[in-house]
């Protein structure tokens, strides 16, 4: 349906040569002056080859590993990394910026400084954003895990950090990853390294939903997880949790997919199916942290198989999302290898971004464009 609706509008303006302004992607005066008449130069950036509604994000790099790496601040600091994010990308989501160690430093003190900068820098280039986490098992300030709280301040203490958060960017989130990783992959709760679930219980997950909604009522609350791409134990317990949280009438509008995906494992080949089950469930679906990392060889280049298998599978997941009608967000976890995550996280592996170190484009780059063009051509 968008690619038909989109086709019809995108040939009637460039018969007009008329910028062509879709979707949420309304504005991109950067665009606007690089793009001559005639030229098809914007469609060669990923937001504008997007079939209407359907978002390409990226996360926005900055705090967590970022803080011990020999480079300043990428988001403040790196003019080509901003003028890249503002071009390519319709949708941000803060790699860090909001999460509780970074937003929430002390118990009495928020920090919003990066993330409000995030949001404005966001709705200057007409791009929506993903607020990334609000309860979660990771990165939370010592002041929280490590402080002496009954169960009743342990509940105010979140209730107020949401209310807090969710209600200072109300109207100008998109979706929200409400809960974080909350199982684990056997399909179990976190009930242990969640400090949230361990002291205050299970229900505490639809409290969190209904908080957040209360606070931003137009934003779409998301569960978001890793190796959930699959039909498994894990998106299993996603899958009837949020059945039975729905029928509860808990505000849980998404499911999403991080999709941190490597080339050692086979693509997720049923990712499609997976989603649309949700989909059927009446929830939006989202590709939220897709990466596809490799190891490296000796030589530190990979072989042009190696970039190929990896433009498979970035196009891959992006062709599941886009078959399937309510996922409408696609978001890369970082584009450029400079700032990735993975050689932090995943010793001898790297090159997982659709751009080197030095923002050339990957196979995996065109990979995505060019599906999002057939996409938006129907
Ligand atoms: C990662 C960030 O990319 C790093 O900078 C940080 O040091 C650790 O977290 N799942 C998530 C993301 O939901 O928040 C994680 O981001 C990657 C895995």
């Amino acid at each position: 349906m968008r690619s038909i609706r989109f086709a019809t509008v995108a040939l009637a303006a460039a018969a007009l040569s008329l910028p062509l302004v879709t979707g949420v992607a309304t504005a991109d005066p950067a665009a606007d002056q690089q793009a001559a008449p005639h030229s098809n130069a914007r469609f060669d950036r990923l937001r504008w080859a997007a079939p209407e509604g359907f978002v390409v994000g990226t996360a926005v790099a900055g705090g967590g590993h970022h803080l011990s790496q020999d480079y300043p601040d990428p988001f403040t600091y790196d003019a080509e990394y901003r003028k890249i994010l503002g071009r390519q990308f319709s949708s941000v989501s803060p790699e860090n910026q909001m999460k509780w160690d970074s937003i929430h430093p002390e118990k009495d003190r928020y920090d919003f400084g990066q993330a409000d900068a995030i949001v404005e820098f966001a709705e200057k280039h007409g791009q929506v954003v993903r607020g990334h986490t609000l309860l979660w098992h990771s990165q939370n300030p010592a002041w929280l895990t490590q402080g002496n709280f009954s169960k009743a301040e342990l509940r105010e203490i979140l209730r107020e950090h949401i209310a807090t958060v969710v209600g200072r960017y109300a109207g100008r989130i998109q979706q929200w990853d409400v809960a974080n990783e909350i199982f684990d992959d056997q399909g179990k709760l976190r009930t242990t390294d969640n400090i949230w679930i361990r002291e205050l219980g299970p229900g505490i997950v639809a409290d969190a939903f209904r908080w957040a909604h209360e606070a931003d009522p137009k934003a779409k609350l998301f569960f978001n997880d890793y190796n959930v791409e699959s039909v498994n134990a894990k998106s299993n317990s996603y899958y009837t949790l949020v059945q039975q949280l729905l029928a509860q009438g808990v505000p849980v509008h998404g499911f999403s997919v991080q999709a941190h995906l490597s080339t050692r494992y086979g693509f997720p080949g049923d990712l499609e199916n997976n989603l649309r089950r949700f989909d059927a469930l009446g929830l939006e679906t989202a590709v939220t942290e897709l990466d596809v990392r490799m190891d490296l060889p000796e030589s530190g280049v990979p072989t042009a198989e190696m970039e190929r298998k990896q433009a498979d599978y970035y196009q891959r997941a992006l062709s599941a999302c886009l078959a399937v009608d309510g996922c409408n967000s696609f978001t890369i976890w970082g584009f450029t290898d400079k700032y990735s995550w993975v050689p932090v996280f995943f010793e001898g592996e790297g090159f997982a971004n659709v751009m080197t170190d030095d923002y050339t484009r990957k196979p995996a780059f065109y990979a995505l464009r060019d599906t999002l063009k057939a996409a938006r051509q129907g």
